[in-house]
């Protein structure tokens, strides 16, 4: 475990700007404003290899840059706190234990990208948060560090707090901006991307809390040093949300490179009592599925890649060998199939279709064409869904396909391994 980013969480008074000075709070953005340009921000921000903390690892200063050359009177800075994705709460752990250090993080963003207007988008759930948020707000226009004229310089840039209502799709950068804009949260079509067309249409900048978090860290200890932490295609820090069946749950800040093993048998102290490891689902419902067999796995975006899977949003759920493979896919389908928008025919349909097909195999009616025709709808919704919601769906489903191939051809047999779909050992016999 490391301490770069979450340092200051639970160390200080979340909203004493005293202590979040006193501990080095705003070293960064005073550096930032009073003694670099806003294409040096992006330069050092670049020199980081900062990647996207929110699920799709974007290289964070290519996407400021975007915004930057865009020019227009109105850009906006969006600070993306939906925190959607099941088994992810690190996001919160930041946002009620350091708020400035996001928002300077933001502050910074909109230097660097000439921005004036800022939202934080935050989870409906997260009530308390969203209480702290508007606080610390509140603070920084008294204290100078947001509104007119920051710190007396010729930059001017406030912020406002919108919350969600509990769509997991809002999370989703176009279907968030338009419910910013009042709209049902329903992606849009894309090109045009944000940063070229976004919030009311103008240049818009969307930043995961943990990505925009790491902003102050790298202006004030500086880009080289940021550089130790992690790995050469991986620089710095992530936070993991583990849940399941391991002894020490919570969320953890690793230095990227770490293996899932010692986040499994080291950091949360291995499985609890009794439990046998099954496997390990990276990156929330909409992740990977990893066999034990696949433990050693480094958490590293190019490692991940050469497995054809991502990182996500860092949750870590390890599940026991009293779970069914089909029965769990069966669930996460059906958040799925509630949380889709409805705009595009392979994610409106191929949800409810898996879950049919999924249903026939813990009935005792599944075929072992049903496990080809899981594979052909996984893969049209994988390539032909409008967004990430329907694009990631069934990755759960194909990677369980591919590792876990013989529990669902047992299922055809009328055999549930664990014992714990509807299906239960032993209820029928092979025919
Ligand atoms: C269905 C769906 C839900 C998402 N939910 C979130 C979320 O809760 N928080 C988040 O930061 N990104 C979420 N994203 C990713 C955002 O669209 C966007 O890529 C991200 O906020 C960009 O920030 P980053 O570049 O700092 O990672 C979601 C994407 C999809 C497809
Ligand atoms: S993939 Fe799903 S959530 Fe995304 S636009 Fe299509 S229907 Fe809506």
């Amino acid at each position: 475990m490391v301490n770069l980013l979450s340092k200051l969480c639970g160390k200080i008074s979340p909203l004493s700007i005293k202590e979040y000075k006193e501990s080095g709070g705003f070293e960064g953005l005073e550096k930032a404003i009073f003694k670099m340009s806003p294409k040096e921000v992006i330069d050092e921000v670049k020199n980081s290899n900062l990647r996207g903390r929110g699920g799709a690892a974007f290289p964070t200063a290519l996407k400021w840059n975007f915004v930057a050359m865009e020019n227009s009177e109105d850009k906006f800075v969006i600070c993306n706190a939906d925190e959607g994705e099941p088994g992810t709460f690190k996001d919160k752990v930041l946002l009620d234990g350091c708020p400035f250090q996001v928002i300077e993080g933001m502050i910074i963003a909109a230097y660097a990208v000439g921005a004036n207007k800022g939202y934080i988008y935050i989870r409906g759930e997260y009530p308390k948060s969203k209480e702290i948020l508007i606080s610390g707000v509140k603070i920084l226009q008294e204290e100078g560090y947001l509104g007119n004229k920051i710190l007396g310089k010729d930059f001017s840039f406030d912020i406002e707090i919108r919350s969600g209502a509990g769509a997991y799709v809002c999370g989703e950068e176009t279907a968030l901006i338009e419910s910013i804009e009042g709209n049902p949260g329903r992606s849009r079509f894309k090109p045009p991307y944000p940063p070229n067309k976004g919030l009311w249409g103008k240049p818009t900048l969307v930043n995961n809390v943990e990505t925009l978090a790491n902003i102050p860290v790298i202006l004030s200890i500086g880009s080289e040093e940021y550089k130790k932490y992690g790995t050469e295609s991986s620089t710095g820090t992530k936070l993991l949300s583990v849940s399941g069946r391991v002894v020490n749950k919570g969320v953890y800040e690793i230095e990227f490179g770490t293996t899932l093993k010692e986040v499994v048998y080291d950091i949360c102290e291995g499985m609890e009592e009794g439990k046998k490891i099954k496997f390990v689902q990276l990156g929330g419902s909409s992740g990977a599925c990893l066999p034990e067999s696949l433990l050693d796995t480094k958490l590293d975006f190019d490692e991940l890649r050469k497995l054809e899977i991502g990182l996500g949003s860092g949750a870590v759920l390890v599940v026991d060998d009293s779970i069914c493979v089909v029965d769990f896919v069966k669930n996460a389908t059906k958040f799925f199939d509630h949380e889709s928008c409805g705009k595009c025919t392979p994610c409106r349909e191929g949800n409810k279709h898996i879950i049919k097909i999924l249903d026939n195999l813990t009935n005792g009616e599944g075929t072992e064409r049903d496990l080809k025709l899981l594979n052909e709808i996984a893969m049209v919704m994988k390539q032909a869904s409008l967004c990430g919601l329907g694009q990631a769906a069934p990755t759960a489903l194909l990677t369980t396909l591919k590792y876990f191939e013989d529990e669902y051809k047992n299922h055809i047999k009328y055999n549930c391994p664990a014992g714990t779909c509807s299906l239960k050992e032993g209820v029928a016999i092979n025919v």
